[in-house]
């Protein structure tokens, strides 16, 4: 299958890009390259036959109908977006303009482009909307978010995805453009960016420097290893009915402090210093909104897919710490063009002390 993928030099998408090139897809992968991106992602792939890329704004309606009209794909898998919460905090506009209007341009050109598709090709054509579960907004104790849970997103992030979902689902409903939707939980492993919790924590543990927990560290997070969410992924996109929503989650609930000390035995394995890691972690000012808990029922996809994860929290972390110790060179090129692992997210100047 020939598949245009948006944001494939990102953490999820490159991933999904080397998992289709694999499978023996075609990839035609159409990124901005912001500060996310890293085409190092996709070393030793992008020269496989079947792989093109085309440096692009997704919120370019000119560029995307071009890309669209000379490639021909049989399908897109949207993932490109602004994806940290805390940058959100600090600067939304930018998540409005590609999570809300780049994936308006990339409904329009998509559904330009179906109406000019063969009826067996209009048949097996999907647009397959990459969304979180942050958009149901935060659980308390209990409960699960499951594919009929109300939204309620509560960062500029969530709420930008929301109404991408919405929008998707609104060009299905009244364009018939065959979308399918899945919402996921916290990804983790090889090739994510620094600014995000797990990488926050491997790199301050081998630096040596104080590793920063929010408020208590008691937020729960549901942790997924990016190639299960990959392959559930790839799965909705070639099996799914046109309509159709899942909701994907790693069944690893885990609370942050609970998930750092985890990380930081690892370290203490794996890479000794004289005192344990743990002596690290410093609980600091708490994220603004900062959702309590988010935990995924994956029954659907389970049951009528046929998806499970394949890797256990504590087998991905592990494989992830020593991923990251044996690839500085990656994290070091992300280190030399300014991103240094500084504290991003507080909304205002005066919650910027250690709590
Ligand atoms: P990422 O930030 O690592 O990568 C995003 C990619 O999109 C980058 O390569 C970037 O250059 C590209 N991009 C951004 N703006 C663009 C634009 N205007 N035009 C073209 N390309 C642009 O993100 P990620 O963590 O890989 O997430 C991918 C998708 O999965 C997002 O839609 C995100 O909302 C969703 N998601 C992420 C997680 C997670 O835990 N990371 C969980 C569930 C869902
Ligand atoms: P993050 O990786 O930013 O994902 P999200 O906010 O989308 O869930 O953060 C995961 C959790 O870790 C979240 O509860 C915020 C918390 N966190 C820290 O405690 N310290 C950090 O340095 C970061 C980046 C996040």
């Amino acid at each position: 299958m020939k598949i245009l993928v948006t944001g494939g030099a990102g953490f999820i998408g490159s991933a999904v890009v080397r998992m289709a090139l694999e499978r023996g897809d075609e990839i035609i992968n159409v990124d901005k390259l912001t500060y996310a991106a890293n085409l190092d992602n996709l070393k030793g792939w992008t020269e496989r036959s079947g792989y093109a890329f085309e440096q692009a704004d997704i919120c370019d309606s000119a560029a995307i109908a071009r890309i669209f009209s000379e490639h021909q794909p049989d399908a897109v898998m949207h993932l490109a977006a602004e994806s940290h919460v805390d940058r959100s905090i600090d600067g939304p506009d930018a998540f409005i303009q590609t999570n809300l209007v780049g994936t308006f341009q990339m409904l329009q050109a998509a559904r330009g482009y179906f109406d000019t598709l063969s009826p067996e090709r209009k048949d097996r054509f999907r647009f397959h909307h990459v969304s979180t579960d942050e958009v149901y907004g935060s659980l308390g104790e209990d409960g699960l978010f499951r594919e009929d849970t109300p939204y309620a997103p509560n960062s500029p992030y969530s709420a930008s995805k929301a109404g991408s979902d919405f929008l998707a689902r609104a060009w299905s409903e009244t364009y018939a453009l065959p979308v399918v939707t899945s919402n996921c939980s916290n990804n983790y492993g090889p090739y994510q960016h620094p600014e995000k919790l797990i990488p926050v924590v491997i790199l301050k543990a081998l630096a040596g420097d104080k590793i920063p927990v929010y408020g208590k560290g008691e937020n729960i997070r549901d942790w997924l290893f990016v190639d299960d969410h990959a392959d559930a992924l790839l799965l909705i996109l070639k099996t799914a009915a046109f309509g159709e929503t899942y909701n994907v989650g790693g069944l690893n609930e885990r609370r942050n402090i609970d998930l750092v000390r985890t990380i930081c035995q690892l370290m203490d394995e794996i890479h000794p210093r004289p005192t344990p890691h743990e002596d690290l972690i410093s609980f600091v000012a708490d994220r603004p909104g900062h959702d309590q808990r988010y935990a995924i029922d994956a029954s659907k996809i389970e049951r009528e897919l046929s998806w499970k994860p394949s890797v256990t929290v504590e087998e991905g972390m592990r494989r992830t710490v020593a991923w990251y110790l044996d690839n500085e060179w990656w994290w070091q090129a992300i280190r030399q063009q300014g991103f240094e692992g500084q504290r991003l997210g507080l909304a205002s100047k005066e919650q910027e002390h250690d709590g």
